[in-house]
């Protein structure tokens, strides 16, 4: 059976990068609790446009957790307080009839504002273009049992593959760290064969990347993992960190910018 309720928004509004923002209030009537986050803010938007009004900007594509591309921060929690849920995953079953829910934009300098809650994340793509990749010649897909892998390594690799890129945890960050991001993407590539003939060297590029993108140190404060919707853990960060650190060992002098 299912149960309407009838929600007061308050949600985060800026018509470009450099003007103003404010929170704006809505009432959204008669929510089902079946709907999705993004399905309540659908409904919300279609009621202002037949008003004639701009509807809420926001990000969404699959809209079943796996693209990374919503993410608002809600009552000041990356993604909403269910743990281990994108945006378009939260059900309005958490909510509740009379509650009010403040919408705001993922906020960090590295990632400005496009529009309401639409932000600009091509700094994650620009760590992954410094070599979060595998650019050799692989082949096709050898058969399983020529190319064994250790269980560990494989289930760890496929921990770290499971990041979608969201930014939740530059979000969470209190210095706005894309530590745990890059982590992930680093240790994915490490943990395989195939990554191995440039791992060295893409350790290096991805931080310093990192760095001149503008994101904060990690100091460990953990709030990357509590908001990460696939519960990368920041154990991969002290893995990030021993890449770099062996990386520096075989070639001193090619340091990352934080290093200089
Ligand atoms: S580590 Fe988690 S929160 Fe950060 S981008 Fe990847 S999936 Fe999103
Ligand atoms: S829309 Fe793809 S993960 Fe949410």
């Amino acid at each position: 059976m299912s149960r309407t309720m009838n929600l007061t928004l308050h949600v985060w509004r800026q018509r470009t990068r450099g003007a103003p923002g404010k929170l704006v209030r809505y009432e959204a009537k008669n929510v089902s609790d079946h709907m999705s986050f993004l399905e309540m803010l659908d409904v919300v938007n279609e009621e202002l446009a037949g008003k004639g009004e701009e509807p809420i900007a926001f990000d969404h594509d699959c809209r079943e957790g796996i693209c990374g591309a919503c993410g608002v921060v809600i009552d000041g929690v990356p993604h909403g307080s269910s743990r281990g849920t994108t945006t378009c995953q939260l059900h309005m079953r958490s909510f509740h009839d009379g509650d009010e829910i403040t919408i705001e934009p993922w906020r960090a300098g590295a990632f400005p504002v496009v529009r309401d809650l639409v932000v600009d994340r091509s700094a994650l793509d620009r760590i992954i273009q410094a070599g979060g990749y595998v650019s050799l010649r692989t082949g096709s897909a050898p058969e399983a049992n020529s190319l064994p892998i250790a269980k560990g390594d494989s289930d760890s690799a496929f921990d770290a593959a499971t990041c979608i890129g969201c930014g939740a945890c530059v979000a969470a960050c209190p210095n706005a760290s894309a530590a745990l991001f890059t982590a992930a993407k680093i240790s994915h590539l490490a943990l395989l064969p195939q990554g191995q003939p440039e791992r060295a060297d893409r350790a290096r590029k991805m931080v310093a990347q990192m760095d001149a993108e503008g994101f904060g140190h990690c100091t460990s404060h953990g709030e990357c993992e509590a908001a990460c919707p696939k519960g990368i853990s920041i154990g991969f960060i002290a893995k990030m960190n021993r890449e770099l650190l062996s990386a520096m060992a075989r070639a001193p002098n090619d340091v990352p910018s934080r290093e200089k």
